[in-house]
């Protein structure tokens, strides 16, 4: 597709597909004319409704800046930085507790607890809660792509139970934080202030879910996919073991390889071209990710998985004002996690049993188990 027809209207699925590094990364540059917001294209939804309020990936300027700006203020690069030592505690930990078996599932001993750990921390939400939070990122991020692009009334009341679920929850949370203050993000998203404006806990519970959803379940695919990634290529797992200083660029590799996300809605304000082709105002693109980080206009050996790859500009964390605000967080958890798993386990294998996600959807594994 990405030669032959790489804008393409889908009828059946009721939405453009553009393939092209080149034709994605100008609709990825344009928020006005390719809006995040698709709200009106589905059946509405008070759950869903009341989740956008504070969810800025699904807002355009100027509101999405004004509230991203809000949890940048929290969310800086030096609090990502202050977390390394307790990622490498809970990394350990994690591990402590499989050392010496033959073999164990990488998803629940490791990819799925740690950032989950973090991210709860920072948000001041137990992390004994965690198996509750999994549920709520598999019923929201992870089910089978449907057969339309805009879901059905059904299929928006299936998901609107973990989501109201999901609201209740952290709406607790944040009446609690607001009525004692404690050292953590809601807590400073309750206390923070753009324009002289505070936040409802209305618009707090969108953040706070999108922090917490968007926060864990996409690092735990990209510690499956390293783990896949160097099953797949013994040479490339070969040379990481005896070169650690290849991690970043490694895991950088795998972005590009196996993108959690393998494809970003948008939808046309008005009539506007996409490679050769005119967008009418009101239609829906996706833009394939994982074709456009295997573009071999972009990519030299596009096919070729390349731990010393550079540069790298795969789109895997977006581009543009979108662009995931907890990249480094993700990278740093990554950055730590795996030199540890390959000190600890001399041989890593990907044993029986797998369970892959949908790959149109995201790219990763509910289940790995690995023998060390
Ligand atoms: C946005 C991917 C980890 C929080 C995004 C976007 C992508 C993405 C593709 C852009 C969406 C769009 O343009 O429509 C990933 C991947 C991750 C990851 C692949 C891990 C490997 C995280 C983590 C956090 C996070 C750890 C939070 C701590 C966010 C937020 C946004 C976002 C808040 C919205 C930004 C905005 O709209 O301005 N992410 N993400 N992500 N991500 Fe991530």
């Amino acid at each position: 597709m990405r030669d032959n027809d790489p804008v393409n209207w889908d009828g059946r699925y009721g939405a453009w597909h553009v393939f092209r590094y080149a034709d994605v990364v100008p609709v990825l540059a344009e928020p006005l004319i390719f809006s995040s917001d698709l709200s009106e294209l589905v059946p509405p939804q008070p759950e869903v409704e009341l989740f956008n309020r504070g969810n800025f990936a699904r807002m355009d300027p100027p509101r999405h800046d004004k509230l991203r700006r809000l949890v940048s203020r929290a969310f800086t690069p030096r609090v990502v930085a202050d977390l390394a030592p307790r990622i490498t505690a809970v990394t350990q930990e994690l591990l402590d507790a499989v050392a010496g078996e033959p073999e164990f599932d990488l998803v629940t001993a490791l990819a799925y607890p740690l950032p989950v750990t973090v991210i709860a921390e920072l948000l001041g939400v137990p992390t004994s809660d965690r198996a509750l939070f999994r549920t709520w990122a598999d019923a929201l991020l992870t089910q089978p792509l449907p057969d339309r692009m805009v879901p059905d009334e059904e299929s928006m009341r299936l998901r609107a139970a973990p989501l109201g679920d999901m609201i209740d929850y952290l709406l607790a949370h944040i009446r609690a934080r607001r009525a004692a203050p404690r050292d953590d993000l809601t807590s400073q998203l309750i206390a923070a202030e753009v324009d002289g404006e505070r936040l409802v806990d209305d618009e707090i519970v969108g953040f706070v879910g999108l922090l917490l959803i968007a926060g864990h379940i996409t690092t735990t695919t990209l510690l499956t996919n390293t783990a896949l990634s160097l099953d797949e290529h013994p040479d490339a797992a070969r040379d990481l073991r005896a070169d650690r200083s290849l991690v970043p660029s490694a895991l950088e590799e795998v972005l590009r390889d196996r993108a959690p996300f393998p494809r970003l809605a948008r939808v046309a304000m008005h009539d506007a071209a996409v490679g050769t082709r005119t967008i009418p105002a009101g239609q829906i693109l996706n833009l394939w990710i994982g074709s456009a980080n295997h573009d071999e206009r972009e990519f030299r050996d596009a096919g070729t998985f390349d731990i010393r790859r550079h540069p790298n500009p795969h789109l895997t964390f977006g581009h543009g004002i979108h662009f995931c605000l907890g990249a480094p967080l993700a990278r740093l958890e990554a950055a730590i996690a795996v030199p540890i798993l390959l000190d600890r386990c001399t041989d890593l294998v990907v044993a029986d049993g797998a369970e892959l996600f949908d790959a149109r959807v995201m790219a990763g594994a509910r289940r790995l188990p690995m023998a060390a």
